[in-house]
């Protein structure tokens, strides 16, 4: 049974026209992100009027479940109540002061409270808007930590094959996903690409930690090979997510740490996507740890779900070390990026609200008990021919759907036929994963399992019916710029 539509109007040929409208203008003056525009008369974006908690409302009384939590930034829901009640608070108080030569509460609240989250191992938080910024800031910064210390030669980046850090064009050039990166490859600077420890790729009778341990050995022979020129390595941990939520064994992260301690070399964490518990533990990368002792990198780089969904704040911690390393007399040893609206107050203080989620909520063991009712609701399709690799970790489920089945365009037709469904889903290629907002109870996922596996019965029976050939590109399973 579905959940119940709280304050559907119903659709009306008015509420319809004004739907068409929005889409209309936006065509027409609207540059979409990630979108082929080409492509959006075909498939016009879904206007979209209102949200409350894991729904989406458009303007024609159809409702959607967001079931990526709007591109993997919302963790408790719309218009969450004590969230927007923080943010009326603060709206009243201080929304924005430069951070240069000054400092506000929620900024200093927010950093220490992270740094609490790592023992205080890390800390220090530099403040950013979005995911790409928070890249591009720990990448100069290992830079110029090295070069402050008179190891200019570190200038060398290494990233994981189809790894995905953003689209700036420092983030992309340490971003190995194709449809993004090959127009602009004439201006990025190189960075040496290693194997994916995605475990998918395990051979018939291996494990994921055989897989780990290849990719290991990739990794120890460049380092053995080029250290003295490496400043850092950048890693998604857990799960690359845009390479198609491929996940891997935790303990590649492990030997990854070791690697980097023995060679000298900055460990990257980007924190972006799988953070804020999205991979069951508040930062992916403390299930590194095996024994007591947690594992912590050089660098942690957060945003998305930092801030609940609300406002773009991203942030780097370091270690005591690296911000040791630009403490000078000399202006210029300094680390001196900016952007205006560095801390802003209001992004702050939304993100000091979900931390107190996290507090008072025990949102980690919560979101356990929700895992395990969706995987149980998702279990039935274990044994189903037309798809490959059902997998999940903490709160975040993906299955392939084989290559010859696809058929072309799937992401696109998923998308669409989701919508007819009430599901707000967008594949990416051939991978059709679930990223729910942190709210699922057991009927909520016996429902969106159920409407995902509606969803996948109407696309494959059209394909089958038009006999539809897969695409080079799909089959790939490439990021599909419409649907992405
Ligand atoms: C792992 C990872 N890093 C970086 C980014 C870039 O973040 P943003 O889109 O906010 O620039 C993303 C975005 O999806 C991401 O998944």
């Amino acid at each position: 049974m579905a959940p119940p539509l709280p304050g559907s109007s119903g659709s009306t040929d008015s509420a319809r026209g004004e739907q068409a409208a929005w889409q209309r203008r936006s065509i027409a003056q609207v540059w979409h992100p990630c979108t082929q525009m080409q492509r959006m008369q075909a498939v016009p974006p879904l206007p979209i009027a209102r949200g409350q908690g894991p729904w989406l409302y458009d303007y024609a009384g159809g409702r959607y479940f967001d079931a990526n939590s709007s591109w993997w930034v919302n963790l408790f829901g719309h218009a969450d109540a004590r969230i927007n009640a923080a943010l009326r608070e603060q709206l009243d108080t201080l929304p924005h002061v430069m951070l240069a030569g000054c400092t506000h509460a929620p900024a200093v609240e927010l950093a220490e409270r992270l740094s609490a989250l790592t023992g205080g191992v890390l800390g220090h938080a530099f403040y950013a808007s979005d995911g790409a910024s928070a890249v591009e800031i720990a990448l100069k910064m290992s830079f110029h930590c090295w070069r402050n210390r008179g190891r200019e030669a570190k200038r060398e980046f290494v990233c994981v094959r189809h790894g995905y850090h953003g689209e700036t064009i420092g983030a992309l050039a340490v971003t190995d996903v194709a449809v993004f990166r090959d127009a602009y490859a004439p201006l990025l600077r190189q960075a040496h690409i290693v194997a994916s420890p995605d475990a998918r790729q395990a051979a018939p009778g291996e494990t994921a930690a055989d897989v780990a341990a290849r990719a290991l050995d990739e990794v120890r022979a460049l380092f053995e090979a080029r250290h003295e020129h490496i400043a850092a390595f950048i890693v998604e941990p857990l799960v690359q997510c845009a390479a198609g939520m491929a996940m891997h064994d935790p303990a590649y992260l492990r030997g990854l740490h070791a690697l980097c301690d023995r060679y000298g070399i900055h460990l990257i964490v980007d924190e972006i996507a799988v953070g804020c518990g999205r991979s069951g533990s508040f930062f992916a990368f403390e299930q590194a740890a095996e024994g007591e002792a947690p594992l912590w990198p050089d660098f942690i780089c957060l945003s998305k779900g930092i801030s609940g969904g609300y406002l773009p704040l991203s942030l780097v911690l370091s270690r005591d070390d690296i911000y040791e390393a630009f403490l000078d007399d000399e202006v210029a040893r300094g680390f001196l990026h900016s952007h205006s609206y560095t801390g802003n107050a209001l992004a702050c203080r939304a993100a000091l609200a979900v931390l107190d989620r996290f507090a008072q909520d025990d949102v980690l063991a919560r979101n356990r008990a929700s895992a395990a009712a969706l995987t149980a609701a998702l279990a039935p399709l274990a044994g189903d021919e037309r798809i490959e690799h059902l997998r999940q970790r903490g709160m975040i489920w993906a299955f392939d759907v084989r290559e010859e089945l696809a058929g072309e365009r799937f992401a696109e037709r998923f998308h669409l036929a989701g919508r007819r469904h009430e599901l707000l889903i967008r594949p990416i290629g051939r991978t059709v994963y679930l990223m729910p907002p942190y709210v699922l109870d057991d009927e909520l996922a016996a429902w969106l399992a159920a409407r995902v596996r509606a969803t996948l019965d109407e696309v494959l029976a059209d394909v089958l019916a038009e006999s539809i050939p897969t695409r080079s590109s799909d089959a790939a399973g490439a990021s599909d710029p419409a649907t992405a």
